[in-house]
């Protein structure tokens, strides 16, 4: 359709001479209707423009997509600590090294994702032979040597690292997560992990990375295990606000004070892991309901816009602030979303839907 409208023929282009210049300006194609751009073109000057991939994302039809519209790439899961690191003496390196590979065969930024969580970690980190915990001086020593040889893998490809992913309760009357790490080492595990990242790679951009950074609770809760690191010196870059949120949260307001208060400890912020789901938020996984539809409504799609609107209005805003905006999985198709909270129910979180089609959201963000 556009090619129609924007190729007129001869005669046609000599009836736009003659026209007034302001009717001149409609033979132009509107700058967000550009074919040939992708969103990491239109936001050039703002900030990269990241995606989370598997590593049968690397040919098809989603591979055109990632190169079309996205200058870096992250590892949905290839290079946690259980994919990567099954047991203490053994590496499964395949699926992180395709990523890295494609990322350096197309000159396209790789974030690492991630040295130290809870979730999706192997549980020989925590135990002896006798399925004991460790002390806290073997979990430690565990760390390192994790963390080192992972680190060392990839020096040089990977420019900035996930170092700690979600340490912080979410539970406003706690402050750390009852977690394996820090049951057994305290909250020294944090610093720890930057200090051994930084030694492996001192290049490497080192992260914090969690959810839920918009409540107020929390926000107040992580921005002081922030400041903590910082006082004490240990090498730490920027935090990373995974930004899995929904057509309901968070408001303007809430996004505004989450950027103005990170950015003021001086550190960069990325927005890790976007989606913003078409349901309200939940945390817990659950099975669906008889009852509950999955079809995307006119009104979940309207209040997606508005909400990818508000959310690229406030990046470009801090465009100073921001050094990068990843999205957590590619299109529609397939997301982490359809099986969590709640299995089984279809989400339609990002800005391509099940065709690698833009959605009305993407020319959204695009038009400015
Ligand atoms: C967290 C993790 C990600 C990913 C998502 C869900 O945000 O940081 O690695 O597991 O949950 O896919």
């Amino acid at each position: 359709m556009f090619i129609k409208f924007y190729s007129p023929p001869i005669r046609k282009i000599g009836f736009c001479f003659l026209l007034l210049v302001p009717l001149a300006a409609i033979c132009q194609p509107p700058k967000a209707a550009d074919p040939d751009k992708g969103l990491k073109d239109y936001y050039q000057s703002f900030f990269p423009m990241g995606v989370a991939i598997r590593p049968q994302s690397v040919s098809g039809p989603e591979a055109a997509l990632i190169l079309k519209h996205f200058s870096s790439i992250t590892a949905e899961n290839a290079m946690k600590m259980g994919p990567i690191h099954p047991k203490e003496n053994e590496f499964f390196w395949k699926d992180a090294d395709v990523i890295a590979d494609f990322a350096q065969a197309n000159k396209l930024k790789l974030r690492g994702h991630t040295l130290c969580w809870h979730n999706q970690t192997p549980n020989w980190l925590f135990k002896d032979d006798q399925g004991k915990d460790v002390t806290k001086e073997v979990l430690l020593k565990r760390l390192k040597e994790h963390i080192t040889a992972v680190v060392t893998r990839y020096k040089g490809k990977i420019y900035a690292w996930d170092v700690v992913n979600e340490v912080i309760d979410d539970d406003d009357s706690k402050y750390f997560r009852e977690s394996p790490w820090y049951k057994i080492a305290g909250e020294e595990f944090v610093e720890k992990a930057f200090l051994y990242a930084h030694e492996a790679d001192p290049n490497a951009l080192l992260f914090y990375n969690d959810y839920n950074t918009e409540s107020a609770g929390k926000r107040d809760r992580i921005y002081k295990m922030l400041k903590g690191l910082l006082e004490k010196k240990v090498p730490i870059h920027g935090v990373g606000l995974q930004a899995h949120w929904s057509i309901f949260s968070p408001t303007e307001d809430e996004l505004r004070q989450s950027i103005e208060k990170f950015s003021s400890l001086g550190l960069q912020l990325q927005f890790t892991e976007l989606d913003i789901s078409v349901y309200q938020s939940e945390h817990s996984r659950r099975d669906r309901r008889a009852d509950e539809s999955d079809v995307l409504t006119p009104e979940m799609e309207a209040k997606q816009i508005e909400q990818y609107k508000m959310a690229f209005k406030l990046f470009r805003e801090y465009k100073d602030k921001i050094t990068g905006v990843t999205f957590w999985n590619v299109s529609d198709k397939s997301t982490w979303l359809d099986n969590f909270p709640v299995r089984g129910r279809k989400n339609y979180p990002l800005l391509f839907d099940q065709n690698y089609n833009p959605k009305k959201a993407y020319w959204e963000v695009v038009r400015f």
